[in-house]
């Protein structure tokens, strides 16, 4: 579809809202990896998996909708972070719903531990699966995800394990 050349995939990777601050906001909860760090971890490890990326960041709701709909067509697979976003965001999960593109989401904080409102996720039901707890890995664990989901339907192998 819309890889950057052959047999490489290309991944738009979406932060949303306060996560520019990673670092300095409650690094208790969130570690101590800035935003920038994490982007780069994240484009090391692509390319290892011959994923291209783009890594965006929006403090608003709209900004992540507009990158969402225009990753259609571009990209093939999508790897968010909604953070707040997340548990009050009809219109982020109706875009992934509309674009149709392979979306995996990530949290850095497990957010089944933590208060009652961060236990429900708009955008999960729309999404391939949810990888939440691990820091920043949880980001390199959903672009894993994501690509094998991808290679997957590329070329659609039985799912036991090699
Ligand atoms: C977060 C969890 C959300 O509940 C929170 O609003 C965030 C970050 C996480 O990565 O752990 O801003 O998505």
């Amino acid at each position: 579809m819309s890889s950057a050349s052959p047999g490489w995939l290309k991944a738009l990777v979406l932060h949303g809202p306060n996560l520019n601050l990673l670092g300095q906001r409650e690094p208790n909860v969130y570690g101590s990896v800035t935003l920038d760090e994490i982007d780069r971890l994240i484009d090391r490890e692509a390319r290892t998996l011959q994923v291209k990326v783009s890594c965006f960041q929006s403090n608003s709701e709209g900004g992540l909708v507009d990158a969402i709909q225009q990753a259609w067509g571009q990209y093939d697979g999508l790897l968010i972070n909604p953070a707040a976003y997340t548990h009050t965001s009809v219109a982020l999960r109706d875009a992934i719903a509309a674009v149709k593109i392979p979306t995996v989401e990530v949290h850095l904080s497990n957010i089944h531990q933590r208060e009652a409102f961060r236990h429900h996720s708009y955008i999960a039901p729309v999404a391939v699966g949810q990888i939440s707890g691990f820091g920043y890995y949880s980001y390199i664990l959903g672009l894993h995800a994501l690509t094998r989901h991808l290679r997957d339907r590329q070329s659609p192998k039985s799912e036991r394990p090699e």
